[in-house]
């Protein structure tokens, strides 16, 4: 009996660049409004949105809108001053993807000094279990995200001392699967999200001695689909941010020539919203600064002449790693 694939169509008339001038624009004008629809939905994850955003315009070579300043006031504004954590939005309570996405901002504008780093280190350090892993907030999920959430963040600020890094390795070692992928938890099946996580965290912790290369390598390979674009695990379809979660663990493993660049590059042009600006996350889907950030910086990693480099551990402009001196481990070809 033929299988079959779960996967999107091409049309044969897609645009074949970068949308520049009008992902700029999308990006400075998304939810700039606060009575829009998207400010009021979007307030659990703003830091992290603005991650997406700056970073997305930082690859374009562009300037917020709004002013790095501006920014900034908001992310410090956003620093609980008691755990030293930082939230989505100010009034929310701190979790650590907000933490991460604050410290990569205020890396990217060298403005670090805005905040209290030590209460971040704090914050941090008090969410590492007995057995090595991260909680996210203080209301206890343990997740590899968060491992690497921490590992990023502590690394950003030159401040890997103050965990054990050697369990939270043996807890993401813990998470590895048969074949060769990590999940959220040991036994979690395999995910392409969670296997940049973990390939991140032990590019910085360098320890991808504990990867099995080969056979993580083939199965990330295995995402790509025919339409060109690839998907998070089997049976799902395609979408432009697994562009990213697979190529820079790829490219970390030194594998990413085992993909069809070609036809990778054509799914996610084709994911550009012509009209509005943007990528979605597939073809003729909502636009929205997560998958535009994705899709460029994979672009970005495919090597694209007018994309700004992006370092694949870290999602940030390969310009800010230098400048903090920064080597994750990667492996060569
Ligand atoms: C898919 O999630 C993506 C992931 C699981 C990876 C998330 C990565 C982090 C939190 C680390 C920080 C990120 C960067 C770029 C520095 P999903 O819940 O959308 O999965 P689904 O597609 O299965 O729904
Ligand atoms: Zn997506």
């Amino acid at each position: 009996m033929a299988t079959l694939i779960k996967d999107v169509k091409l049309s044969d008339d897609i645009i074949k660049k970068v949308l520049f001038e009008r992902h700029i624009d999308f990006i400075n004008a998304y939810g700039q409004d606060e009575d829009d629809f998207e400010y009021g939905m979007t307030d659990y994850l703003r830091v992290s949105g603005m991650y997406w955003g700056l970073t997305a315009l930082e690859l374009m070579n562009a300037s917020p809108v709004q002013g790095k300043d501006e920014i900034v006031k908001y992310v410090k504004a956003c620093q609980d001053p008691d755990s030293g954590g930082i939230s989505a939005c100010i009034n929310h309570d701190p979790h650590i993807l907000h933490t991460l996405s604050a410290v990569q901002i205020l890396c990217t504008y060298d403005r670090l000094d805005a905040i209290d780093v030590e209460g971040v280190v704090k914050y941090i350090s008090s969410l590492q279990q007995p057995d090595g892993s991260f909680s996210g907030d203080k209301w206890g999920e343990i997740d590899t995200r968060f491992s690497c959430c921490a590992i990023m963040t502590l690394s950003l600020v030159n401040r890997l001392d103050a965990v054990d890094v050697e369990t939270a390795v043996e807890f993401v070692a813990s998470c590895k699967n048969f074949d060769g992928g990590f999940g959220s938890r040991p036994l979690s099946e395999s995910h392409a999200g969670l296997i940049y996580c973990c390939i991140g965290f032990l590019s910085i912790t360098n320890r991808l001695d504990l990867v099995d290369r080969d056979t993580l390598a083939w199965w990330l390979c295995e995402r790509q689909l025919p339409s060109g674009g690839l998907n998070g695990r089997p049976e799902k379809l395609p979408d432009v941010c697994y562009s990213w979660w697979v190529l820079s663990s790829l490219s970390i493993l030194g594998r990413l020539e085992w993909v069809d660049k070609e036809a990778l590059k054509s799914f996610i042009f084709a994911c550009q919203d012509t009209d509005t600006g943007g990528f979605a996350d597939r073809p003729g889907d909502v636009a929205d600064p997560f998958h535009t950030c994705f899709g460029l910086a994979a672009l970005s990693l495919l090597g694209h002449e007018s994309i700004g480099k992006v370092n694949p551990t870290y999602c940030m402009p390969q310009t800010v790693i230098d400048r903090l001196h920064l080597k994750p481990q990667i492996l060569s070809d």
